[in-house]
């Protein structure tokens, strides 16, 4: 398929076959994360894979104990991806490296307070644009390989958590899980382009 088919052939999948995803697929999905484009060519994205099972089981418990306090009507989505992960073959933690912020805390020290904290929070976002870039490069080589992928944020209300079974204390941005589909999925709608385009003269 071309990017345009495979872009809009995509959609969310949170139901997975009991198949394992080998290695060289999982490899090849990370494969395409690593070549997205980043700021100064930085790259601050890192990759944890987890596919066992137990692991991966411990993450799901760590989301389902945070539904029980976490309020504000997000028991349920929590509840949700809980499942997802528990059921995914493979899950992929993406973390942000904060090469890019580091740098900038370090080198470009500027004397007005108000102008340096701009500065650190627009190099935090960028290094957040290119990590996302990776993302989307990952689910559509997944998508392209036949794997079925959800990208998950609401784990980061648990990345404490999580962290302290991974033993990292790095800035968790998503967890991806993939899987070959068991489901039909659907693929959802779209705003119409008049809605959120303008061309200016
Ligand atoms: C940045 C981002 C965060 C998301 N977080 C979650 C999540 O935590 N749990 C979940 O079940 N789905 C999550 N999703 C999946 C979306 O809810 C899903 O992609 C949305 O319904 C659009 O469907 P589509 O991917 O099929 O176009 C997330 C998607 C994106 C892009």
């Amino acid at each position: 398929m071309d990017i345009k088919g495979l872009i809009k052939s995509r959609y969310t999948i949170r139901k997975y076959k009991d198949v394992p995803v080998p290695e060289h697929v999982i490899n090849e999905i990370i494969e395409a994360g690593r070549w997205a484009s980043s700021v100064h060519g930085f790259q601050p994205w890192r990759f944890i894979v987890i596919t066992n099972d137990l692991l991966k089981m411990e993450i799901s418990d760590i989301l389902i104990g945070k539904s029980k306090t976490i309020g504000s009507g997000l028991e349920k989505l929590l509840l949700l991806t809980a499942k997802t992960i528990a059921n995914a073959p493979a899950i992929i933690l993406v973390y942000n490296q904060n090469v890019f912020k580091d740098v900038a805390y370090k080198f470009h020290k500027i004397s007005n307070e108000k102008v340096e904290k701009r500065y650190i929070n627009i190099a935090e976002l960028t290094e957040i644009e290119a990590i996302s870039g990776a993302i989307q490069n990952m689910i559509l080589s997944a998508h392209e390989l036949g794997v079925g992928s959800c990208w998950n944020t609401i784990p980061l209300f648990c990345d404490k958590e999580i962290n302290g079974v991974l033993k990292t204390d790095e800035q968790l941005i998503a967890v991806l899980s993939m899987g070959y589909p068991a489901e039909d999925g659907r693929r959802s709608k779209r705003k119409s382009a008049d809605k959120t385009v303008k061309y200016k003269d």
